[in-house]
This record gives structure tokens, C-alpha cells and sequence, in this order.
């Protein structure tokens, strides 16, 4: 038997002013969309938006229905227009945001599982780490590649591991 570890390590940041420019333009985004949010059930309406290598801002926010399941996060409404819009264009960075009535998440929010796994695959598909900035409006968390999130995440390889 061997014991094995992963550690994950983030930056964390106390406002929003202490971020690079174009990380404060990213969240900014993100912040503004979630506004758009169709979230009549949960009241949890999130934003997303990704840079992609030729600079433009792809922006999505959650987009709930009856049928729960039918919904869809903002992350993956974000990725899946960049990637209809912008075949081939790597998105370099993705920003969420999230609030409620009373305003914006103190705390940052965290993609889910199922957004992992989206955000995985587009790092597989263009072969370099996705920079995830998760921000609240009293904490920022910067992680530098979002596979980081998903350790021992499903891929291509276990397609491979059928008898
Ligand atoms: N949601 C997102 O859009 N992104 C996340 O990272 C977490 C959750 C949405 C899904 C649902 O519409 C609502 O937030 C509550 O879970």
C-alpha cells in the first residue's frame, strides 16, 4: 500500500482592487451578468465570464427551469457560447460571481461538480490550464488551473480502461 496526497493552493485576496487589471475587468463582468440570471427557483442568481486568447469577454449567467434538472449554471452557459461563437479560441480565464436578493456572495462561489468537468475538458481540448477567479464581494480566490478543482477527475484515459 501507498498513501498519496494532492494539495491544492490558490491565491486569496481581500477586495477586489488587489487583483491585475484585467482580472478586476473579468470579475467585473461576471458581477454585471449575474444580474441577468434566470433563477426564479433558488433565488441564486450566478455570472461567469471567460477571456479568451483574442481578448474578448464571453459572458453567461444561470438559467433555471420547472424541470430542475433542465437548468443550467453559468459557467457552462458561458463556456458552451464561447465555444459556438469562438471555435478553436482557448478560453485563458473564467470569472464567477454570485448574488442574491441582499446583493453579492460575501464569500466567493465555487463551480460545481458538473461545471468542473466541462471546465476540465476544455483545458484537455486545448492543452493548458484555465485560470479560475471565484469572487465574493469581501474575498477573492484566484486558482491557477481549474483542473486543480476536479483532482482524479474522469477523463479520456478511463474511456481507455474498457476490457
Ligand atoms: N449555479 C451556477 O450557475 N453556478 C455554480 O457554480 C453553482 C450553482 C446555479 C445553478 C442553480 O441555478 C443555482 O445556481 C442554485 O444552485
Amino acid at each position: 500500500m501507498e498513501f498519496k496526497n494532492i494539495t491544492v493552493s490558490w491565491k486569496e485576496y481581500c477586495n477586489i482592487s488587489e487583483l491585475e487589471q484585467p482580472d478586476i475587468d473579468l470579475l467585473s463582468a461576471a458581477r454585471e451578468v449575474s444580474k441577468a440570471a434566470y433563477a426564479p427557483y433558488s433565488g441564486f442568481m450566478v455570472g461567469a465570464a471567460i477571456r479568451l486568447e483574442n481578448g474578448v469577454i464571453v459572458i453567461g449567467a444561470n438559467v433555471e427551469n420547472a424541470a430542475f434538472p433542465s437548468g443550467i449554471c453559468a459557467e457552462r452557459n458561458a463556456l458552451s457560447t464561447a465555444s459556438a461563437n469562438y471555435p478553436g479560441i482557448r478560453p485563458v480565464t473564467i470569472a464567477i460571481s454570485a448574488r442574491t436578493s441582499k446583493g453579492l456572495t460575501p464569500e466567493p462561489v465555487s463551480p460545481c461538480g458538473n461545471c468542473r468537468q466541462v471546465i476540465a475538458e476544455e483545458e484537455f481540448r486545448y492543452g493548458k490550464g484555465i485560470k479560475i477567479i471565484l469572487g465574493g464581494s469581501s474575498r477573492v480566490r484566484i486558482i491557477e488551473n481549474g483542473g486543480d478543482l476536479l483532482p482524479l477527475q474522469f477523463s479520456r484515459d478511463d474511456l481507455k480502461t474498457i476490457p
